[in-house]
């Protein structure tokens, strides 16, 4: 725990800023950056380069409140059919550029929901997956899964299809909370899920957990972290609460009174990390948790974890294809996302010949090597500016800004190399973003910008 006080960190170190998951952030993308752009990016990419790929499916069975992600509901299943078709047609104009059977180590399923792809949808999906490309043997896949909603058989669908891991969402486990939220989630679900998806074959399990959600309190986070805990999934991603009404209409159903204060947050966050390390879990970054003998936990260790916008994650590939509504691709030279809202994504590729992309971002060498040290930074807490600075650079300016970190003890300075201490964990963001020139030009540009914040609170 630092010497700071949560109130006099807040005062330091409160404001909204991004989870650095690219950088370039999404707050820098543009429709400069559309269809013709993204064709070029794929096509140049080196015929040997490996791929991960996302597939993001945007439907839940109900929505919760507190939700920030791109959902919505779809009831008929003709709809969520169509859709995966379109998954797979998307596809293949994505391989039609850059070409068949790339190498691929990692897949995941994001939403929303994904297990409201029916299950022949899926099971297509993944066929054309693998006609596709060349699915590696350890291949790492993966999918979210709502525990009050997985459709009967989908667990042995998961295992009989190679999924290694799933990802469930938790939040909290207290009823008052989970009412403010409209998610009624029971322990007893949760706990079942975990244990038929394990029978399954499907043997990696994430948590999800939230502080800073309406009532909750320390005593409350803590409970449900020790309870989750007991279930021994292999991995826990705690977040804090990102309270957005201003983009997410459906958060003014959260009253703004119900939610706990930026120091209270911080206490709640640092409750949760004491129960999670007492009861054997290795922190990871900004807010993941891990067992020692986790791959993500071996990454952080011998500093091979990397960061995207999946978030922490063992994937070294340096292009990520997302296929889907809003789904984000990585490509060397830059960042694009699709269509948003599904009606559009759909009318994209019906009518059109080409892909489904909306905006983006170009990234430039600065960039990269700007985007570099802030992912060494969020991933191992810690960057060799010498070692990974371009000619020219003396980061003056940085290292001023560094000073006051220095002075609470959240950074050590030696030589070149920056290190954010362990008292220092909850600032990280803050660490990272004063190496990121793409929002300091965006406020200045916007000085109105603080009225309309395009992220959330960073504490
Ligand atoms: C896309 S959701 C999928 C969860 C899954 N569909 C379920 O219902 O269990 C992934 C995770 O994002 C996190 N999340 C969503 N909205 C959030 C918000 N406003 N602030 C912080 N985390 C959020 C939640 O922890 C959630 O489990």
């Amino acid at each position: 725990m630092s010497a700071v006080s949560p109130s006099d960190l807040v005062l330091r170190y409160g404001g909204n800023l991004p989870r650095y998951t690219s950088y370039p952030t999404a707050a820098s993308f543009t429709d400069a950056v559309g269809p013709a752009q993204a064709e070029e990016w794929l096509r140049a990419l080196p015929p040997d380069e490996a791929v991960s790929l996302y597939f993001h499916v945007p439907f839940c069975d109900e929505l919760c409140r507190f939700c920030g992600c791109n959902t919505s509901v779809m009831r008929h299943e003709d709809g969520r059919i169509a859709y995966g078709d379109l998954l797979r047609e998307e596809l293949r104009r994505v391989v039609a550029l850059v070409g068949p059977q790339r190498s691929v180590n990692h897949i995941q399923f994001g939403g929303g929901t994904p297990s409201t792809l029916p299950a022949a949808s899926l099971r297509q999906v993944l066929r054309s997956v693998r006609q596709f490309f060349k699915v590696e043997p350890g291949v790492e896949l993966a999918m979210e899964l709502d525990p009050r909603h997985v459709p009967a058989g989908y667990p042995d669908l998961l295992g009989d299809l190679g999924f290694t891991r799933i990802s469930l969402g938790v939040q909290d486990l207290e009823e008052k909370v989970q009412e403010a939220c409209g998610r009624h989630q029971s322990f007893a679900q949760t706990e079942a899920c975990i244990n038929v998806v394990r029978a399954a074959g499907v043997t990696g399990v994430n948590v999800d957990l939230i502080y800073g959600l309406p009532y909750q309190t320390e005593e409350s986070v803590a409970a449900t972290a020790r309870k989750i805990a007991s279930l021994r999934p292999d991995r826990l991603a705690v977040f804090g609460y990102a309270h957005v009404p201003w983009k997410q209409k459906r958060q003014r159903l959260i009253p703004e009174d119900s939610l706990p204060q930026p120091a209270e947050r911080l206490r709640q966050r640092t409750r949760m990390e004491d129960v999670l390390c007492a009861e054997g879990y290795l922190p990871i970054g900004l807010d993941h948790y891990a067992l020692p003998g986790d791959p993500l936990a071996r990454a952080a260790q011998n500093g091979t974890l990397r960061r995207n916008f999946q978030g922490y994650t063992t994937d070294s590939s340096a292009v990520l294809l997302g296929v889907g509504a809003s789904a984000i691709s990585m490509l060397p030279d830059g960042y694009t996302q699709n269509i948003t809202t599904v009606a559009s994504y759909v009318r994209a590729l019906a009518d059109q010949t080409g892909l489904p992309v909306a905006r983006g971002v170009a990234r430039t060498a600065e960039d990269k090597l700007r985007g570099r040290i802030i992912e060494d930074l969020m991933c191992t807490m810690q960057v060799d500016l010498q070692a990974a600075h371009g000619e020219g650079h003396n980061f003056l300016t940085e290292y001023a800004a560094l000073r006051p970190f220095v002075q609470d003890g959240f950074v050590q300075l030696d030589g070149s190399c920056v290190r954010v201490t362990e008292a220092g964990r909850p600032v990280l963001r803050n660490v990272a973003a004063v190496f990121d020139t793409h929002r300091q030009s965006l406020s200045s540009a916007m000085p109105g910008a603080a009225s309309q914040p395009r992220f959330a609170t960073a504490l």
